[in-house]
């Protein structure tokens, strides 16, 4: 087997990668670091910040939550890397999370996983050629009671039966929420907005 290299000389950033977080999302994430006694302990909402903003956390994007947070890149990227909820690549407009865990197994989330699958045609990580959906799997989604489920954007969807798949893929409310996450981490709720 030959040795495989790697360039550790070239930035992986390309020169005109340019600034991708704009002042509003900057200042949001600035304003983290008022409630944590650790600069990292800001990370996490940062990144959700900084996703919803640009889509995906490339690398420029966590450069720019690392100089934000005045912490090391490398730090913003071993967590990044750790969280299958952060993309570091591109992803479709609205993300299919399956429950893979075994309340929602027992209760049929492989053949609801199945159904979403074949109506369409991507398997896990992947984006449908539109750009509209990419689906993943995940551990516990916290909504046991009302297996099996499955979220779309942030929003849980319960007792998925194979067979509501495709009504449900159709609907373009399918991912609307009365109150977005978003409105969890400002601490502002959406009649004060
Ligand atoms: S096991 Fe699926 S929501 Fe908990």
């Amino acid at each position: 087997m030959a040795w495989k290299s790697i360039d550790r000389q070239t930035d992986p950033i390309p020169e005109d990668a340019g600034t991708i977080l704009g002042t509003e999302a900057r200042a949001k994430i600035r304003g983290f670091l008022d409630r944590y006694e650790d600069k990292r302990g800001a990370l996490i909402p940062s990144l959700h910040v900084a996703q919803e903003t640009a889509g995906h956390l490339s690398l420029q994007v966590m450069k720019e939550v690392a100089e934000c947070l005045g912490i090391n890149p490398s730090d913003v990227l071993d967590t990044t890397s750790f969280y299958t909820h952060f993309w570091t690549h591109a992803r479709g407009k609205k993300v299919i999370v399956c429950c893979r865990s075994i309340t929602c197994q027992m209760m049929g989330g492989d053949k609801v996983l199945e159904a979403i699958k074949k109506e369409l045609g991507i398997d896990e990580h992947e984006t449908t050629p539109d750009g509209k959906y990419s689906l993943i799997t995940e551990e516990c989604l916290a909504g046991c009671d009302h297996a099996p489920c499955m979220l779309i954007n942030e929003k849980l969807h319960e007792r998925v039966k194979p067979e509501d798949v495709p009504r449900i893929l159709a609907d373009p409310d399918n991912d609307k929420l009365d109150v977005p996450r978003s409105y969890l981490y400002d601490g502002v709720g959406p009649e004060e907005k």
